[in-house]
């Protein structure tokens, strides 16, 4: 039996990154994993092959609606599915591999299989017991489907199938317009396959400002994706190459039929804790499946932490990663903090959609007296030069102090871009001082500064 400070089950972005702050900060620390590499869900069948997928299928698009007005002619590339699939294969394996020096480097104990947690102090791995003084359950969260809709991986697939599909597809239906499905839609698009998303409301990204998602319907809707909104399915019959999905528009009930070599079940994801052993060590849960904290992310069970996927909040890589440091800090006696109201979100599309902060919406809701900066990328230089003049950054300020409330950006980079909003929210700033920032010229992030002087007297460059 071995001794430790602190046992982390699950090595994805939560798991992993607490249990180096853990190793860091001088606590003896082991990791549990059951998959056959570290990293997770992000890093294995998440986050990072969907980004390799939508960089490859990106650089095709490019090629063929770009390279000619650049002077760049010649045959455009055709598809070699199995090696972009290799090259996917490969960064996973950086990626994983990675975490794994990481691991050696910090002196953390790989316990590999699958944990359970028998009595609050012990950890079960296989036939070994551990015992730990402090135990982060990061378990992350697994795929959800929908009532007659049974996923088989092959034909009707989650993210994880759509991830290594045999062929790429002639017809794909996406029910769900979220993140996933919006993602990996527009990957197979490119690709492609003839892509129908139908979704349950009226809007796609629904919990999106809803000037930005409308913008982004329309750009999707340019690049060849078709919608089918409002539209509740009814279920899914397959053969054994093909599907026939059946969904009924809610404006009139009437019901439709649909036909597709693959179907991509993306309503959203939901809590993993299976064989934990929660319940019989009476871990309190929430009623969607979630393991309850309290605001130093422990459960009522002292001794037992749990952060990431499995617990409230964003299903998101880097809220998982803030929580595993915040809670090693709060292990080894530190403060751990997470600001809940600054955490982006991104959606790695064509162009990019990000956001921080409260939307329009929500502050109409509060009744707030807000003021709003936009400004379109048709007026940055930079992105006009790369075919990019397609978005606009939205700035929310506070109409009386000015105070930045909240940022919606869909353009080039807007991923990258969103974070000098994120960091002036955490320094309290004011649209002001991003106006009377000094930014570089021909950058995307002139169009931030832009939007933070329409705030004020106005852009200059609209
Ligand atoms: P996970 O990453 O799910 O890791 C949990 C780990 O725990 C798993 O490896 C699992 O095997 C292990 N585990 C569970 N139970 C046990 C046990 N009993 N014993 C041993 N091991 C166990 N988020 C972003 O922020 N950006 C993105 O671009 C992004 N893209 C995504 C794309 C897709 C297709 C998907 C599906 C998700 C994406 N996400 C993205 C979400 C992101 O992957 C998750 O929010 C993140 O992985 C959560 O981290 P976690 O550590 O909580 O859990
Ligand atoms: P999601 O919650 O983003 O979207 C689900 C969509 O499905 C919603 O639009 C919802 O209205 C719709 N829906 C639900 N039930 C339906 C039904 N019966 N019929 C038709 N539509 C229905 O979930 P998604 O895309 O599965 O992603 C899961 C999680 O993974 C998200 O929480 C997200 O945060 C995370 N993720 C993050 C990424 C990123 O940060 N770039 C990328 C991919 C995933």
């Amino acid at each position: 039996m071995s001794q430790y400070d602190v046992i982390v089950i699950g090595s994805g972005p939560g798991g992993y990154v607490a249990a180096i702050r853990c190793a860091q900060l001088g606590l003896k620390t082991a990791c549990v994993e059951g998959r056959e590499t570290l990293g997770g869900t992000c890093l294995n069948i998440g986050c990072i092959p969907s980004k390799a997928l939508l960089h490859a299928s990106h650089q095709l698009h490019e090629a063929e609606h770009n390279f000619a007005k650049m002077g760049l002619k010649g045959k455009s590339p055709s598809v070699d599915w199995p090696q972009m699939l290799a090259y996917k294969d490969d960064v996973i394996g950086q990626n994983t591999k990675g975490i794994e020096f990481l691991f050696k480097k910090n002196k953390i104990d790989w316990l590999k299989g699958w944990g359970s947690i028998p009595e609050a102090g012990k950890v079960k791995v296989g036939d070994d017991i551990h015992e730990a003084k402090n135990i982060i359950v990061a378990s992350g969260s697994e795929p959800t489907s929908i009532p007659n809709v049974s996923i088989d991986e092959k034909i009707v697939v989650s993210s994880t199938g759509a991830l290594e599909l045999g062929k790429v597809p002639k017809k794909m239906v996406v029910i769900g317009a979220g993140v996933i499905g919006l993602e990996l839609g527009s990957v197979y698009a490119r690709l492609g396959t003839e892509v129908q998303v139908v979704e349950f409301l009226d809007t796609i990204t629904p919990t999106m400002d809803k000037e930005v998602s409308k913008s982004f319907l329309r750009l999707l809707k340019k690049q060849g994706l078709s919608f089918t909104l409002g539209a509740a399915v009814q279920g899914v019959e397959t053969t054994k190459t093909k599907a026939k999905v059946t969904y009924k528009l809610r404006k009139d009930d009437s019901e439709h039929t649909v036909d597709a070599d693959v179907v991509l079940v993306s309503t959203g994801r939901k809590p993993y804790t299976d064989g934990l052993g929660l319940e019989a060590l009476g871990v309190e849960m929430s009623d969607r499946g979630q393991i309850k904290t309290d605001a130093h992310w422990q459960t009522n069970v002292k001794g037992i932490y749990a952060i990431g996927d499995c617990i409230d909040g964003p299903m998101l890589a880097h809220k998982a990663e803030d929580e595993g440091m915040a809670a090693a800090e709060v292990i080894a006696g530190k403060h751990g903090h997470v600001n809940y109201g600054v955490i982006p979100s991104v959606i790695y599309t064509h162009p990019e959609v990000a956001s921080v902060g409260a939307t329009e919406e929500e502050l109409k809701a509060e009744g707030r007296a807000y003021k709003v900066g936009k400004f379109s990328f048709m007026g940055n230089g930079r992105a006009k030069a790369v075919f990019a003049g397609d978005g606009f950054v939205k700035l929310l300020a506070d109409k009386e102090t000015d105070r930045i409330l909240g940022a919606h950006i869909i353009g080039p980079a807007a991923g990258d871009l969103i974070h000098e909003i994120c960091v002036g929210m955490e320094f309290g700033a004011s649209a002001e001082d991003i106006a009377l920032t000094c930014h570089a010229h021909p950058t995307f992030s002139e169009a931030v500064r832009e939007a933070a002087l329409a705030c004020g007297d106005g852009a200059i460059h609209s």
